[in-house]
C-alpha cells in the first residue's frame, strides 16, 4: 500500500532514528483486530501446508494464522528484515517459532514453490512500479503472480489500496500525484475474478481503521519529538515531516484513499 509516509521516508531522510512502526501499530495497514480475526479464520479454515506472506513486514497476520492452525507452516518474505526481530519474538511468545521461516529478499528473486495459501497485503509493488515511481498500481500483475504461486483451491488474502470515492487533486497530490494511481472496488473484484480467483468475501477498511493507521504512522514523529530536547538540531526537520504527514492525510486523502481486503480461492 502506498501511504504518504512510505514516500516521505524514502524521499526525505533516512538519518533520523525513529521508533519502529510496530511500537504504535498492530499491522502496517489499516486493519482492526476484528477484521484481522476474520481474515485469519478464512485462511485457517482452508489452507493446508505452507502459507507464504509476501511483503510480510513484521508478519503479525501470519503469526496469528500459525496460532489458529497448527498444521500450517508460514514463510514470510520481505525486502527489509527490520521487522523480523519483532516477528521472531512474537512467534516465541505464541509457541509457533518452529513453524515460521522468515526470508529477507526480493520476492521476485525467491524460488517460490507452489504454496497452499498466500497473504499479500499492501505489497503489490513487488510486481509493479514502486510507490516512488508515481505510476498507476499494477494490480493485475500482482494478482497474476499470486495465482501462479498457489495451487488450485488454495486461499489467498489480498489487501490493497483503492480509491474509496472519486479522488480530488488534493488527495492525489501527496500520494502519486495522479488520479489513476488506484482503481475502485468493483474493478478490483472484477480483476481478481479474471485472474483466476473466486471472490469469497470482500472487506473495505473503515475510516476508523484508517484514522488508527495514520495516527500510528504519525506517532513515530510524536514519540521522537517527546523524547528529544527542543534544541535538538533535528527538531525542525521532524516537525516539518509531522506537519506534512498530518496535512497530507487530514487535508488530503482522508476518506478518499481506501483499502480493500479480498478473501480469495484459487480456481
Ligand atoms: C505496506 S507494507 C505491508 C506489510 C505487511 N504486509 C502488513 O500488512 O503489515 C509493504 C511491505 O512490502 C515489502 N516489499 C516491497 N517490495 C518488496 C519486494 N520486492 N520483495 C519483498 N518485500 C517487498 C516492504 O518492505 C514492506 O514491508
Amino acid at each position: 500500500m502506498t501511504a504518504m509516509s512510505d514516500r516521505s521516508e524514502a524521499e526525505t531522510t533516512m538519518t533520523i532514528d525513529f521508533a519502529p512502526l510496530h511500537r504504535s501499530l498492530l499491522f502496517n495497514t489499516p486493519l482492526s483486530g476484528e477484521r484481522a480475526h476474520e481474515l485469519v479464520a478464512f485462511l485457517a479454515k482452508t489452507a493446508r501446508g505452507t502459507v507464504i506472506d509476501v511483503g510480510c513486514g513484521w508478519a503479525e497476520l501470519l503469526l496469528r494464522l500459525l496460532e489458529a492452525n497448527e498444521a500450517i507452516h508460514g514463510v514470510g518474505i520481505d525486502l527489509s528484515a527490520a521487522g523480523f526481530d519483532h516477528a521472531r519474538q512474537g512467534s516465541k511468545g505464541r509457541q509457533v517459532a518452529d513453524r515460521l521461516q522468515l526470508i529477507c529478499g526480493d520476492v521476485k528473486d525467491c524460488l517460490l514453490v507452489a504454496a497452499q495459501g498466500a497473504i499479500c497485503i499492501g505489497a503489490s509493488q513487488i510486481w509493479g512500479p514502486p510507490p516512488q515511481a508515481r505510476l498507476p498500481m499494477d494490480y493485475a500483475a500482482a494478482l497474476a503472480a499470486l495465482r501462479r504461486l498457489v495451487s488450485r483451491g488454495a486461499p489467498v488474502v489480498y489487501g490493497e489500496a483503492i480509491w474509496s470515492t472519486s479522488p480530488t487533486e488534493a488527495a492525489a497530490a501527496p500520494l502519486g500525484g495522479r488520479l489513476d494511481e488506484f482503481i475502485f472496488l468493483p474493478e478490483l473484484i472484477e480483476l481478481a475474478t479474471k485472474s483466476g480467483f473466486a471472490v469469497v468475501r470482500v472487506h473495505k477498511a473503515t475510516l476508523a481503521e484508517w484514522d488508527d493507521f495514520e495516527s500510528g504512522h504519525m506517532a513515530k514523529y510524536t514519540y521522537w519529538l517527546a523524547e528529544h530536547p527542543p534544541d535538538d538540531p533535528q527538531v525542525a526537520e521532524v516537525q516539518a515531516l509531522a506537519q506534512a504527514q498530518s496535512a497530507a492525510y487530514y487535508r488530503g486523502y482522508r476518506g478518499i484513499l481506501g483499502m480493500a481486503y479480498l478473501s480469495l480461492l484459487a480456481v
